[in-house]
């Protein structure tokens, strides 16, 4: 195994605040990885497991956590259950895996209430992604694109708390550069086809070394 990867698959992970159209583009990518041949599953966060299902409950106020703290604590949880029980073990098998949403989500949105430097300790083990891509939007357009969907959860109501989540992502985006971590920073104001040509043209860097033998086409129409 080539030494510079650590696991034969690929960990890519798309942000972006409320109404960025992560969701939409980790479905294109995913769609796209089938196509040209790459072995690859869809995945988010907060995750489908037992945390990641009381998390839910309580982004759609059906159960209220008490306080901050152990809300972000329920995230790093369910982020460490979520990448030994599913993540971890995909990678390890060549699999490559899309995030829709990972730990830059808590260093963003907890990190309202919660202090930054707690916040990256108690997501210390999570694996390190080998790309985020963040989809910036203003955040008029944000609330402007979530505004039409039927329910609203925890973060899509007041509009300056969402103007403070997107500056803290250009805080934790900050520092995880500085780090030496892959983080593209990408105008997703434009159709969802530009964007997504976008985005496949920075996951091939991270998929070339990985899948030799497949011919990565880098049409991202076809
Ligand atoms: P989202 O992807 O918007 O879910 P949906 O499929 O319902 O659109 O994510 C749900 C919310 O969870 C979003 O407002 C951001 C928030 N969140 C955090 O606050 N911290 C985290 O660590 C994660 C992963 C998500």
């Amino acid at each position: 195994m080539n030494p510079e990867i650590p696991h034969p698959g690929a960990l890519i992970v798309i942000e972006g605040i409320d109404g960025s159209g992560s969701t939409t583009q980790s479905d294109m990518l995913l769609q796209w990885l089938q196509r040209v041949g790459i072995p690859s599953v869809f995945t988010c966060e907060p995750s489908k497991g037992p945390i990641g299902g009381v998390l839910r409950l309580h982004l759609g106020r059906q159960v209220e956590l008490g306080g901050p703290e152990a809300e972000a604590l329920g995230f790093a949880a369910d982020r460490m259950d979520h990448i030994v029980s599913e993540i971890a073990p995909a990678l390890a098998r060549g699999i490559t895996v899309v995030a829709d949403r990972y730990y830059l989500s808590s260093l963003a949105y907890q990190a309202l209430s919660c202090d930054l430097a707690w916040l990256r300790e108690i997501n210390r083990f999570a694996l390190r992604p080998d790309l985020t891509v963040f989809l910036s939007v203003p955040v008029d357009v944000g609330v402007a694109r979530f505004s039409q969907r039927a329910t609203r959860e925890r973060f899509e109501e007041d509009r300056d708390e969402l103007a403070r989540i997107a500056g803290m992502y250009d805080t934790a985006i900050g520092l995880l550069r500085e780090e030496g971590e892959d983080v593209q920073v990408i105008d997703g104001t434009r159709s969802p086809g530009d964007v997504h040509a976008e985005i496949v043209q920075l996951a091939v860097a991270v998929l070339q070394p990985r899948y030799p033998g497949v011919s990565i086409s880098v049409d991202a129409h076809e």
